[in-house]
């Protein structure tokens, strides 16, 4: 089958095929500072080529909303956001009238009425007057649908938002068009890449799922965290990159309430360089933790973790 045709007698724009391989896409995201595994990479050359969501799920910081920001980067397109809270609606995730100047607008045809001379427009003119394009505000699923120039669509955090609320994305996730009742039915004239995430606090519903690609992000084995590393810290020394990672291995195979995520690792690794350190000592270490973990019942077992590792 040619890699053109749409599903099924369905009327949808085809994928924008950007990247030749999943290696070249591995390989791109690493010009722009992003180290993806093999699996990342492949779910992102196969979003491109299938034109198909993809949903990343996993715990915080470990890298999933800094995908969608690296590969619109790499692409070249601009980045559209919707943040997901819960009561997110339609009118913030897809589109609102703007009812203060459509009221303006009324007021106006008012005085106007009320001027002698030939009768002004009738209630229906005003009508498809006040839901025309004029008084339409975009919000960013409209925005990514409509947009001329490439897009990635972020849609972060959508587990924050009720079951109800996915319902809005449906459509848009599986024909790329939105359907607003005044103006009829919105097409993207090409597939935007989109991305969704979600920190797992509740299950998505099979309808959302089916419709997208899944990738599990985890934490990255200690090869991978040290490139990361030592990319989002340009002049780190190998040495102090390689003891961060080995730390914050050891202290992910604890039983903590929330384990270190690559974000607090970064931030961890920088401290350290700030206080000059070439070398972590165990005592340094100790008492940094607080950059790391974030409960002080992790904080007190990863310390004596440390210091039973020290003595040994
Ligand atoms: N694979 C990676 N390559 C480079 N930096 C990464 C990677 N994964 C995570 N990071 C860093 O960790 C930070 C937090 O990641 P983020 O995408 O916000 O986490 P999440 O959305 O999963 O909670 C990013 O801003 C980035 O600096
Ligand atoms: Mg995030």
């Amino acid at each position: 089958m040619p890699d053109s045709v749409t599903p099924a007698g369905r009327d949808r724009p085809g994928p924008a095929h950007r990247f030749g391989s999943s290696g070249e896409v591995r390989a791109a995201l690493r010009r722009v500072r992003y180290l993806a595994d093999e699996h990342i990479a492949s779910a992102v050359y196969l979003a491109d080529r299938l034109g198909k969501p993809v949903l990343v799920e996993g715990p915080a910081g470990t890298g999933k909303t800094q995908l969608a920001k690296s590969v619109a980067e790499l692409a070249g397109a601009r980045l559209i956001r919707l943040q997901c809270y819960e009561g997110l609606d339609e009118s913030k995730a897809l589109y609102e009238w703007n009812y203060r100047k459509q009221l303006l607008r009324v007021q106006a045809q008012r005085i106007l009425d009320e001027e002698p001379g030939p009768a002004a427009a009738g209630w229906s003119e005003l009508e498809s007057d006040i839901f025309g394009e004029e008084f339409l505000l975009a919000r960013p699923l409209l925005q990514a649908i409509r947009a001329a120039e490439p897009v990635v669509l972020l849609v972060d955090e959508v587990d924050r938002t009720d079951i109800g609320t996915e319902a809005l994305l449906l459509e848009l996730l599986s024909d790329y068009q939105v359907s607003i009742p005044e103006l009829g039915t919105i097409t993207a004239t090409q597939i935007p890449l989109v991305f969704l995430t979600s920190n797992g606090t509740r299950e998505l519903s099979e309808a959302l799922k089916r419709r997208c690609l899944y990738l599990h992000m985890g934490y990255p084995d200690r090869a991978r965290e040290h490139e990361i590393i030592s990319a989002r810290i340009p002049g780190i020394s190998s040495q102090l990159a390689d003891q961060v990672v080995a730390v914050v291995h050891l202290l992910r195979s604890l039983d903590l309430k929330k384990q270190p995520s690559i974000s607090e690792t970064i931030d961890w690794a920088q401290s350290l360089r700030l206080l000059g350190s070439g070398r972590v000592s165990t005592d340094q270490a100790a008492s940094t933790l607080y950059v790391l973990l974030k409960h002080q019942s992790d904080i007190d077992k990863a310390a004596s973790q440390l210091s039973a590792t020290a003595s040994r």
